[in-house]
């Protein structure tokens, strides 16, 4: 008995192992950490529990039956983060490469399929050179049964991808369909063909992190979420991340314990708008003075800087926020923000978290190359998503909402909850300058008469009441106020139930 059980502590310090201990030293050397130390820092300490351990492959070619090594290159189970269940998958460089093989597939399809039965997050954890080249179609086999499993997965329970090394090639795909993306800055790429062969066929020579560093894609491509300095603050910010999101779509968003009072007034906020209405604000300052504790967990922060995007809690629920920033592009949706919000309302919406809108937006960015680009489509996508969206919706007009803008911030007529707006709002079809032009543009050539019909028109539309009058805001509010006000709206929203029509799926213009 004692032999079997010491066979059984020997195994499992083989598995331990992966690769072998010089290979984790040279993952080290790269400043990375092995896939075993990635759990153990995500997870609370001691809760992990594996599955699979022992799984090896089954090839027979290229001499790849002299080496089975036990787990196969990826390693799978559950654990818990701060007390609430979550899957996980850490790929482990130190075995073949992490490369993905018929049975590194099939342990991932196992924890996935269990996450969506037992309605609890997956996090993968990518370090991997892609598909095992020794199983050819096999692993390709293995790639699209993960696929097909995140697209099933998507909106049953959150998915997140850390990206903590290479990540190439079709096997992109699978972070791709997963909620967030987060890479660590220096350590890992994702791409879909390498700078070699980008070299080959477009001529253009590029370095791998130029092409898909954490860089590349938190500021170009808009393909992660977020960036971090090395794997430990990545991992405690999935952490973080974690604590705001519910499990499934079968449970409502965690409550935590608060330390804030939910009728804070801020005074502060009565002058956040200058005098000017051309001059800009930071919006993230009254996001932080509206959330709990100034808590603001950003996404996308360097990507279409014109809208933020992040989760707050307030009174403990979590709530989605969207704010239109007048500091980049005076606040203007285009494509990239439009995109950008988009993604995230859905996501709110498919996980049942209530969504904050701040508005300050001029219009939609003008140009060609927004035009060409296909900024109807995309600004159809945040118009559509907010208008399906059948959470709690809880919108501020803080300045401006000019135009089809006006319409799409989550506005009354898209089923707002509770639509206020502060008394500096200015809620009209355009800017008074634009308008005069072209109402007026008989009298273009009077500079007197156009400055009085500029006045007249900023009298009769720069403010919040025209819509009040209609019912299209619900009450004008008092700027310091504001905590307490959404808070309230929430949580008079608790009961929401909305249900859209039955239909197979909607056609959101993609
Ligand atoms: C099998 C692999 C492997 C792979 C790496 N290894 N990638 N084994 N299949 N795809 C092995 C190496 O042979 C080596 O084994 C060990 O892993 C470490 O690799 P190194 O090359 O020494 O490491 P490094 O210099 O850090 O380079 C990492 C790398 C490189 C950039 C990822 O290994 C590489 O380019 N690999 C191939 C990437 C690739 O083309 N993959 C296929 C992409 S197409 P030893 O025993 O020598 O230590 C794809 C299609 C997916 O993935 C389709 C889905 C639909």
């Amino acid at each position: 008995m004692k032999d079997i059980l010491q066979e059984l502590e020997d195994r499992r310090a083989s598995a331990r192992l992966g690769g072998g201990q010089a290979r984790i030293d040279g993952q080290h050397a790269k400043g990375k950490l092995t896939a075993r130390e990635r759990i153990d820092l995500l997870l609370d300490e001691g809760s992990f529990e594996e599955f699979d351990m022992f799984v090896a492959h089954r090839c027979t070619d290229f001499g790849m039956e002299a080496s089975r090594p036990y787990g196969d290159g990826v390693v799978t189970g559950w654990g818990t983060v701060n007390g609430r269940m979550i899957y996980v998958f850490s790929q482990d460089f130190t075995v073949f490469g992490g490369s993905l093989s018929e049975t590194h597939a099939a342990k991932i399809c196992k924890i996935m399929d269990m996450a969506m039965q037992n309605g609890a997050p997956v996090i993968g954890i990518n370090d991997s050179g892609g598909a095992r080249i020794q199983e050819g179609v096999a692993s390709l086999a293995g790639y699209a049964d993960v696929f097909q499993r995140n697209i099933m997965a998507s909106g049953v329970v959150p998915q997140i991808s850390l990206i903590m090394g290479p990540c190439a090639g079709g096997a992109v795909y699978s972070p791709a369909m997963t909620d967030f993306i987060f890479m660590v800055r220096d350590t890992s790429y994702m791409f879909v063909t390498g700078p070699d062969v980008v070299k080959t066929v477009t001529n253009e020579v590029v370095t791998a992190e130029e092409l898909g560093g954490a860089k590349t894609h938190t500021t170009k491509s808009s393909v992660a979420d977020g960036a971090f300095e090395d794997d430990m603050e990545a991992l405690m910010e999935v952490r973080r991340l974690i604590d705001f999101l519910p499990l499934s779509n079968r449970e409502k968003p965690p409550v935590r314990p608060f330390f804030d009072t939910p009728d804070r007034i801020e005074p502060s906020l009565d002058t956040l708008i200058p005098a000017n209405p051309n001059q800009p604000y930071d919006m993230r300052e009254l996001i932080l003075k509206i959330a709990d504790e100034s808590d603001f967990y950003e996404l996308q922060q360097d990507f279409a800087r014109n809208i933020l995007t992040g989760f707050i809690r307030l009174e403990g629920s979590t709530v989605g926020v969207v704010a239109n920033q007048p500091m980049v592009l005076a606040g203007c949706l285009d494509i990239d923000s439009s995109r950008k919000a988009a993604r995230f309302v859905r996501f709110c919406d498919a996980f049942e978290i209530p969504i904050l809108t701040l508005v300050d937006v001029p219009g939609f960015l003008p140009g060609t190359g927004q035009e060409y680009g296909g900024v109807i489509k995309h600004g159809a996508k945040l118009l559509f998503a907010y208008g399906e969206a059948t959470v709690p919706k809880v919108t501020v007009i803080t300045r401006k909402a000019y135009g089809g803008a006006y319409d799409v911030m989550a506005s009354k007529h898209l089923r707002g909850d509770f639509n206020y707006a502060w008394p500096t709002a200015e809620i009209a079809v355009m800017g008074a300058k634009g308008a005069v032009e072209i109402l007026y543009r008989s009298e273009l050539g009077d500079p007197d008469k156009i400055a009085a019909r500029t006045r007249d028109y900023e009298n009769r539309f720069a403010n919040p009441f025209v819509a009040a009058e209609k019912g299209f805001v619900d009450e004008v509010i008092q700027p310091r106020s504001t905590r307490k006000r959404v808070c309230r709206a929430f949580a008079s929203l608790r009961g929401k139930k909305l249900t859209n029509p039955w239909k197979k799926h909607d056609n959101i213009p993609l």
